[in-house]
């Protein structure tokens, strides 16, 4: 049986992926009581106790936060668990993913869609100017890298990696928000919103069976041109230093 790691596993679109996979592969599905994924230490002591093989790797884990929250470590938190975790899990997984067949990474995340989001170079942390739009562009820009980055660091590797952006999803990530935006987007979600399941389907098809591309960039399912690489280098010596 296939072996599916999916961090973030426990809410949303990653729980709705686990109970959609649950009957064909052996699923995974981890939440923070399973590691705390704003703490390097704990990521990494998590991929130390993650399978020998594994098919897939899912990296859907994330939480916004209305204020600015720093981590123990001294990492905002968006930007922790978001990328600075994700980058940790792919790098780290690396091994175990290339002893399976057709392995591949479904990184979920704002894949060419959100043109603004950038990575704030001389202050990733946002010490200065932090608000959630500018913590979940900078994100979404920064998941764009680190598929470009992957593909382009390990050009021999069998992993696939497919970075998908599932647009509105009526998961209750607006939980997170404070009244009244948290009223008002819980109430766009449900009129505008794919549900959690509708939102998998697509997803457990791209693990049966993935793209033969090195690197995907799919918008609902709708190919966009992949990121291209220039500052996916900057960003790996960027994580490299921090972590
Ligand atoms: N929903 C959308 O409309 C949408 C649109 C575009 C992109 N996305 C992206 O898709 C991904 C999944 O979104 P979603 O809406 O399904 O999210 P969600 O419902 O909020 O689920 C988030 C998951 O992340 C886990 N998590 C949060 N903090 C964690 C931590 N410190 N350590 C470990 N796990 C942690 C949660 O586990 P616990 O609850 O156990 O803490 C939960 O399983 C996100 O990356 C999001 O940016 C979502």
């Amino acid at each position: 049986m296939r072996t599916v790691v999916i961090a973030g596993g426990t809410r949303g679109i990653g729980r709705a992926l686990a109970a959609r996979l649950e009957d064909s592969w052996n699923v995974v599905a981890l939440g923070s009581a399973d590691a705390d994924l704003s703490s390097v230490k704990e990521t990494r002591a998590l991929i130390e106790r993650l399978p020998r093989r594994i098919d897939a790797l899912v990296l859907s884990a994330g939480r916004f936060s209305p204020r600015r929250i720093v981590t123990a470590e001294g990492f905002e938190q968006t930007f922790a668990i978001g990328v600075l975790a994700r980058h940790l899990l792919a790098e780290g997984l690396r091994p175990a993913l290339e002893r399976a067949p057709r392995p591949v990474i479904l990184n979920l995340c704002g894949v060419g869609g959100i043109r603004a989001g950038r990575i704030h170079w001389d202050d990733p942390q946002l010490t200065r100017g932090y608000s959630l739009l500018a913590a979940t562009m900078q994100g979404a820009r920064a998941n764009d890298l680190l598929g470009a980055g992957f593909a382009a660091r390990h050009p021999s590797t069998s992993v696939r990696y497919v970075l998908y952006n599932p647009l509105f999803v009526d998961s209750g990530m607006h939980r997170y928000l404070g009244r009244p935006m948290r009223w008002v987007i819980g109430v766009l979600a449900a009129l505008f919103g794919a549900s959690p399941a509708t939102a998998a389907a697509p997803l457990a098809g791209l693990l049966a069976d993935p793209p033969d591309a090195p690197l995907t960039a799919l918008r609902r399912g709708t190919p966009v041109p992949s990121p291209g690489s220039d500052d996916a280098a900057r960003l790996y010596r960027l994580l490299e230093d921090l972590t």
